[in-house]
């Protein structure tokens, strides 16, 4: 089977049976994770679809590991290779505090235009939650990825930028303390809409009833008011009878088959009814940092954030990551949980429209930990778990793949 080149058309990835896919091990513990998911990924491949499909892996420089060898932490090949190859996933990588360096995750969004954080959070039995029904959480987060106070807009006390913002601001009427540090939080309409497209199109995709857009618009009324204006206004243009505004159904009648329900929550209340009513929600749309806030208190509160996957995509681009960090008080020591890489790598596998691959990971997965089997963070404390390292945990979820 020869391998080929993932193409993109029409919005549609054309994905060959053996296309050369990117994989960039990262720092700390990530050699080490990308070590013990890779062969479950291919197991899982390989129990589904036999010779007739296979991922051609291509390493790209990323991280300490590309500064020792191309004096880059992020040579440009690799932004290059990614735009290519269209399918990439990597592992943590380790940003140098105070050093001037831009973290590269954020520059590797910016740059390959990945304007979506997809985050899925469920539970897994036999992981430990602080809640009593943490199997009711089950969603899917996007979260713009662009924009909000996270755009890098910012000026320091003091500084000649802030100064200038200040006359402005003036100028139109808003005093702000001369003490005061300042920054700037873009909200547009097309970033928001394409954010928003992608959670609908994805909510209709895999017959979710229910996409919730998360906003402080009561108080920040211009940006994150207008988030949630843009989204029922996409509903009425693009999706109509498809996506419904909640305020649309008429009282007693349901929601018609196929159909989502859309709507809309502040951010805070949000915050009370993930934890007071979670199977309420589905598809959770967000602006940048409300989405980040979500993204781990979800994760944390089905006892996961640890093995949360994650990933990056655009529009023909996507990046997928396990969520943790390097962990460097762990590297090398054979301890770390690949969890997060193993579960990223099973949401690449269903970006890449092979679901029954991905749901082979996610079920060899669910039965490891169900039976009692788990990394020592997962174990931390508790009774009766038989606590595996890194490559033994990936070798158990490895053998557990079966055949769908
Ligand atoms: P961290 O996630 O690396 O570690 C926090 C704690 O969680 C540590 O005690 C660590 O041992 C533990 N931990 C993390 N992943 C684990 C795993 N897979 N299995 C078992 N235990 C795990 O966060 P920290 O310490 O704040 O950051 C360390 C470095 O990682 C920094 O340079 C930071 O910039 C970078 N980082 C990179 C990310 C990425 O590339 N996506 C995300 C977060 C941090």
């Amino acid at each position: 089977m020869k391998s080929s080149t993932i193409e993109y058309g029409d919005g549609l990835l054309l994905v060959p049976d053996r296309p050369r896919v990117a994989f960039m091990p990262g720092d700390g513990i990530g050699p080490e994770v990308w070590a013990a998911a890779r062969p479950v990924l291919e197991k899982a491949v390989a129990a589904c679809y036999g010779a007739g499909r296979a991922l051609d892996w291509v390493e790209l420089p990323l991280g300490q590991s590309a500064l020792s060898s191309h004096g880059d932490l992020l040579p440009e090949r690799t932004l290059r290779s990614i735009r290519e190859l269209r399918v990439a996933i990597k592992g943590p990588t380790m940003t140098p505090v105070g050093s001037g360096h831009r973290s590269l995750n954020v520059t590797l969004r910016q740059s390959l235009e990945l304007y979506a954080n997809v985050r899925p959070v469920r539970h897994f039995p036999g992981v430990v939650s602080p809640v009593l029904q943490p199997e009711a959480l089950d969603v899917v987060i996007f979260r713009e990825n662009t924009e909000d106070v996270y755009a890098g807009i910012e000026f320091e006390r003091g500084s000649a930028g802030c100064a200038s913002l200040r006359r402005a601001l003036a100028e139109l009427g808003h005093r702000v303390s001369a003490d005061a540090a300042l920054g700037v939080k873009p909200i547009s309409r097309k970033a928001s809409r394409r954010l928003l497209r992608m959670a609908f199109d994805h909510a209709l995709r895999h017959g979710r009833r229910r996409i919730t857009m998360v906003h402080k618009g009561n108080i920040m009324k211009a940006t994150e008011g207008a988030f949630r204006r843009w989204g029922y206004e996409l509903a009425r243009q693009e999706y109509a009878g498809r996506v419904l505004p909640a305020s649309s159904l008429v009282a007693g009648h349901d929601l018609p088959s196929g159909a989502v329900l859309l709507e809309d929550r502040i951010a805070d209340a949000m915050f009370q009814d993930l934890l007071l009513k979670p199977a309420l929600f589905g598809v959770i749309a967000a602006p940048n940092l409300n989405g980040d806030y979500l993204s781990d208190a979800c994760a944390a509160q089905v006892g996961g954030l640890g093995i949360a996957p994650g990933a990056n995509i655009g529009d023909g681009v996507a990046l997928f990551e396990s969520t943790h960090g390097t962990a460097p008080d762990i590297a090398g020591r054979g301890l770390a949980n690949p969890g997060s890489m193993i579960l990223s790598g099973a949401l690449m596998l269903e970006h890449l429209g092979w679901s029954e691959a991905a749901h082979c990971v996610q079920s060899a997965f669910a039965a490891v930990l169900r039976s009692g089997r788990m990394t020592v963070d997962l174990a931390a404390g508790r009774e009766g778990i038989q606590v595996l390292g890194t490559q033994d945990f990936a070798a158990a979820v490895r053998h557990e793949i079966r055949p769908p």
